[in-house]
């Protein structure tokens, strides 16, 4: 999940201080952050409708209580000892990452029957446990158990069960072969993403977000960042860490009144400033995605120097500029890019972070924009045959080489973690 809001995941916007290279989360005290039973307090009080998306249509009960949250889920509840034995007693060399809200380890489970199996032998998993800090932490794992145990949809990663035993906190997940967008765009080491496949992960993120939105229940996801991206062996993209998820407005109200919650880099500005949040806050997020994208940039970088260190700030004047586009983008690229579709996402991104939430468009329409750039006429051919295709195409734009440090990642026992990012932040 890493959404918590726990002493050591919190930064109050106005003491906010950064990582050099890492986004931090941002809050401040607006409002209070809703329980997750808002998920129902939507236009129907005792039913959640979630539309089909190529997928299936579900009417749910409404649950109001933790216990009742756990059993309408459809999850399955393990033990602390079944979750133990599946990750080899969270050997460290099964640790997958660390985010906020704790250590993620890879683990094994019988397919039928669910129970722990022998490593190799089974499914795989990715079991996440919460760090012991506090209610803060519970209340997410209980959100992300609400959301993500009743909404389904190929771009929204699979919660498999939970764990709820003493005091340990545990989520079970698919396992996501790729790991995060935010490893491959910022770390040193795997295959630079070739255009082919940013355009396909943008497409997958947005029809999760679009799912969301445009559920009978709206859902406003608060979280949306490249570390939030999964990915699996075909670089199908799916949302992870509803945490910080939230009900949308429902009746006549344009928006919810929550606590400012998110990541400083990606957050919108009108959101930051009022705590009024809309799903449009979401797509600016999300637009924010699309510039690290392109650039191989983080949304936040301390480590360069003065309008540098804030991609939309650095970036905003290129977007429009046919003639400059090519000095923000990704040199990890090598130029390997179609012109067209590279002015053409650079578009869809400028109007996803327009200061203004009204003018920005919805994420029905990204989507709808985004799926346009995989004509040919924008240049992308489909991902194993894009390099040799396009290297012998004029439509390749090539960018002079520029230095582009990426931040380093430590690496354990064959298991890469990001640096604590969260003790980067201020509290
Ligand atoms: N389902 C999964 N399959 C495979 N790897 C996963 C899965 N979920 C998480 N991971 C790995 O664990 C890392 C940590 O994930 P986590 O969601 O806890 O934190 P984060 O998203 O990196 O940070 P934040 O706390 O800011 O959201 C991810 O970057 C990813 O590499
Ligand atoms: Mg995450």
């Amino acid at each position: 999940m890493g959404n918590c809001m726990n002493t050591s995941t919190r930064v109050d916007n106005a003491l906010n201080s950064h990582h050099p290279a890492y986004p931090s989360k941002v809050t401040s005290k607006t409002s209070l952050s809703s329980v997750p039973s808002n998920l129902t307090k939507c236009s129907s009080p005792s039913t959640l409708t979630i539309p089909s998306y190529g997928e299936r249509s579900e009417s749910l009960p409404t649950p109001q209580t933790e216990g009742e949250i756990l059993l309408s889920a459809n999850l399955k509840a393990f033990s602390f000892n079944d979750l133990r034995n599946a990750t080899r007693n969270f050997r460290p060399d099964s640790l997958l990452g660390e985010g906020g809200f704790g250590y993620v380890y890879k683990g094994w489970i019988n397919e039928q029957t669910l129970a722990p199996s022998k490593p190799g032998s089974g499914m795989v998993v990715a079991v996440k446990k919460l760090k012991p800090e506090g209610f803060q932490g519970h209340r997410e794992w209980l959100t992300e158990v609400n959301y993500l145990g009743r909404l389904h949809h190929p771009n929204l990663v699979k919660l498999i069960g939970y764990c709820s035993d003493g005091d340990d906190r545990l989520l079970v997940y698919e396992f996501m072969s790729k790991g995060s967008l935010e490893n491959h765009l910022f770390r040193r080491g795997p295959q630079p993403l070739s255009w082919a496949i940013r355009i396909k992960v943008a497409i997958g993120a947005a029809r999760g977000l679009s799912f969301l939105h445009d559920a009978e229940c709206q859902v406003i996801y608060r979280d949306v960042k490249a570390s939030n991206i999964l990915l699996d062996s075909e670089y199908n993209a799916k949302l992870s860490d509803f945490g910080l998820a939230k009900a949308g407005p429902t009746g006549d109200k344009t928006h919810v009144s929550t606590q400012v919650m998110g990541t400083h880099g990606y957050a919108a500005p009108e959101y930051i400033a009022t705590g009024r949040l809309t799903a449009k806050a979401d797509v600016y997020s999300f637009g924010v995605v699309l510039l690290e994208l392109l650039s191989g940039r983080r949304a936040l970088d301390k480590s360069k120097v003065g309008i540098e260190q804030n991609l939309v700030d650095w970036v905003r004047p290129y977007l429009n500029d046919k003639r400059k586009l090519y000095r923000i983008m990704d040199t990890k690229l090598e130029g390997q890019y179609p012109k067209k579709g590279a002015h053409a996402l650079a578009n869809i991104a400028s109007q996803c972070i327009q200061n203004e939430a009204k003018i920005r468009p919805r994420m029905s329409e990204v989507l709808a924009s985004l799926e346009q750039l995989q004509d040919p006429k924008f240049g992308v051919l489909p991902p194993q045959i894009e390099k040799s295709k396009v290297s012998n195409t004029n439509t390749v734009m090539k960018s002079p080489v520029r230095s582009h440090p990426s931040p380093h990642w430590s690496s354990a026992g064959g298991s890469p973690l990001p640096p604590h990012r969260r003790s980067a932040q201020i509290h």
